[in-house]
């Protein structure tokens, strides 16, 4: 019978679920903490890593994530008990597809944005966005983490990526903000990941399974893990290492 503690561990490495390094997600806390925001949503949080730093920075400050993955959910419920936010930060497992969910003045959708709509990228983008404005307060902040394209993908890369990727799947970074304009935001603040982030975020999701299957060649999972990880790779270094991008966009709401 395989034991609990020998399961292949899952994301362990990661603070946080995309390419984001501690000093963009300090600067990301700082500027987005000086709007004082009374209320965060957090659309697809995970364990909400950056919700928590924000409410950290802002006393009386809370937050609600919304995820549908439970075990992440249950990591952030216990990052915040840990750091006496437990009382100001609530992780809700419920779809942020077409629910209910009240405004606040800080929204974050962190590479989450199908969260918020059903449609084909990059309409989704165009969905989520317009998602989001009508979700932030006047006056509040929706700080989005989006994926573009750094240059347009070969055919050989896109063959490589996931199953059906297009070439019109993403935007360049121009067309992505202008995406946000359209939708009624003006841009505060435009950064993107870069290489070092990806390759740490990279490594990170794949490294604790790596050492897990280093240790474990005889497990009864260890030849789908291995095929999982090794798909993964093939994903990332033939297909999306710097062509995909991610871009963090601040982005004030406007009439
Ligand atoms: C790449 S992860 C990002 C997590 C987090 N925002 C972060 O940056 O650390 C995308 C998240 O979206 C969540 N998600 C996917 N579809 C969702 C939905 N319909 N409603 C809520 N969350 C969803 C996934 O469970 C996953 O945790």
């Amino acid at each position: 019978m395989t034991r609990t503690q020998d399961l292949p561990p899952r994301l362990t490495r990661l603070t946080f679920h995309g390419p984001l390094s501690e000093s963009r997600a300090t600067g990301l806390v700082e500027r987005l903490a000086l709007g004082k925001p009374s209320g965060v949503l957090d659309i697809g949080c995970g364990w909400g890593e950056l919700m928590l730093r924000v409410l950290d920075a802002v006393p009386g400050a809370t937050g609600r994530g919304i995820d549908l993955n439970a075990e992440d959910l249950a990591r952030g419920r216990a990052n915040a008990a840990a750091r006496g936010l437990g009382d100001r930060a609530e992780f809700l497992e419920q779809s942020a597809t077409d629910a209910a969910l009240d405004p606040a003045d800080l929204v974050l959708c962190l590479s989450a944005s199908h969260a918020l709509s059903g449609a084909e990228p990059p309409h989704h983008t165009t969905e989520a966005l317009k998602a989001l404005r009508r979700l932030v307060t006047p006056g509040g902040r929706v700080l989005l983490a989006e994926g573009y394209w750094q240059r347009p993908p070969t055919q050989t890369e896109l063959s490589a990526m996931w199953p059906d990727a297009r070439a019109d799947e993403y935007d360049d970074l121009a067309g992505l903000v202008d995406r946000a304009v359209a939708a009624g935001f003006r841009p505060a603040w435009v950064e993107t990941a870069n290489r070092d982030e990806w390759e740490a975020f990279e490594s990170g999701y794949q490294s604790d399974k790596e050492i897990w299957l280093a240790a474990h060649p005889d497990h009864p999972l260890a030849e789908e893990t291995r095929d999982k990880l090794d798909r993964h790779r093939g994903t990332w270094l033939r297909g999306y290492r710097d062509v995909l991008g991610i871009a963090y966009l601040t982005l004030v709401p406007v009439a």
